[in-house]
């Protein structure tokens, strides 16, 4: 009998509804806001804290959300603070989105100046009142954001990842479908190399339209432009909409919150730190990982050739240049 009580148990604790799942998004602009919303229609959290400076403006976007509760079918409790970070503790995973994003004509590296030292009292503020959570990173310039949220925090590296991959990984499989009047959820594509519209690195070589190599169904010409359309698709939406893009970043932030919270050992393109990894140390920056319960778990050893392998050091090049900008601010 205690056998089975204790299988039965077991069973029944799985199919338990999922536990207390808190996450914190920082940053109530277009992104946060679109990430908090889809964690919460998803109903990927059963908690969702918005922590904007402005006065009452994450409360306000938090009571919105919460009013399509009973219209989009979702239980997750949606708040808002003004800057009071006790309301943020005790999260699973925080999220990082404030910042000022970029304008049209600016790249995502001129941020630097303004976001550094947000970034870093952010990441400071929120370890405090959960010590334990995982730190998505989205503010830009992404990799360098990260870089610096891990080397501030001192956290193991596995709990700080950088969303940058995973959206233009997302950019890269929409561009292909269009190009092949294809459905984009029969497209797999990845980007890797840094979150910027010079140093990402779509990898066509390895994309797929339901197993099918896209190179055997596109002509070498389409193939360059899907993936320079993908390089400057942040660009290209900056540039129609005035500011940075919100719906395709919000969603990759809930598909990796997803993944930490529902341990789904996803295989996402994200930026985390590298020890010797792809050639490089002493570097955040965004490759093929396994997104679970603990962060990122394993980094996955993707066989690139050589162009591919060029491409890379020379995107971490890149993003080591303006790590080496951090030590020029006063954060
Ligand atoms: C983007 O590419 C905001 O960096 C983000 O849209």
């Amino acid at each position: 009998m205690f056998f089975f009580s204790k299988l039965a148990l077991e069973n029944f604790d799985n199919l338990k509804i999922k536990k207390n799942m808190k996450v914190t998004v920082v940053g109530a602009g277009n992104v946060g806001a679109t990430s908090a919303d889809v964690l919460a229609f998803r109903k990927i959290a059963s908690e969702v804290v918005l922590l904007d400076i402005r006065e009452n403006f994450a409360e306000g976007k938090a009571l919105d959300m919460m009013q399509t509760a009973t219209l989009n079918g979702f239980d997750t409790r949606v708040s808002g603070s003004t800057n009071d970070y006790s309301k943020t503790a005790n999260s699973d995973v925080v999220v990082i989105t404030s910042g000022v994003p970029r304008k049209p004509g600016m790249t995502r590296e001129e941020l630097i100046g303004i976001n550094a030292g947000i970034v870093k009292g952010v990441t400071e503020n929120l370890l405090k009142h959960s010590p334990n959570a995982i730190v998505v990173v989205v503010s830009n310039p992404m990799d360098t954001m990260t870089y610096l949220a891990l080397k501030d925090s001192k956290l193991p590296k596995n709990r700080i990842i950088g969303m940058g991959g995973i959206l233009d990984s997302a950019r890269f499989k929409c561009y292909l479908s269009l190009a092949l009047n294809a459905s984009p959820n029969d497209i797999e594509g990845m980007v890797i190399g840094g979150h910027g519209d010079t140093t990402m690195i779509p990898l066509t070589r390895m994309a797929s339209y339901k197993g099918v190599p896209v190179s055997q169904l596109l002509d070498a010409e389409k193939l360059k432009k899907v993936a320079a359309d993908t390089m400057v698709g942040g660009a290209t939406l900056t540039g129609m909409l005035g500011t940075s893009a919100w719906y395709a970043p919000g969603a990759a932030v809930a598909a990796l919150v997803d993944s930490i919270l529902n341990d789904q050992k996803k295989l996402f393109s994200c930026c985390v730190y590298l020890d010797g990894e792809y050639g490089q140390k002493d570097i955040c920056i965004g490759v093929p990982v396994i997104i679970g319960k603990n962060g990122w778990e394993k980094i996955v050893d993707v066989k690139l050739n050589d162009e591919e392998k060029a491409a890379f050091a020379k995107s971490a090049d890149a993003v080591r240049n303006m790590n080496s900008i951090l030590s020029t601010l006063a954060v």
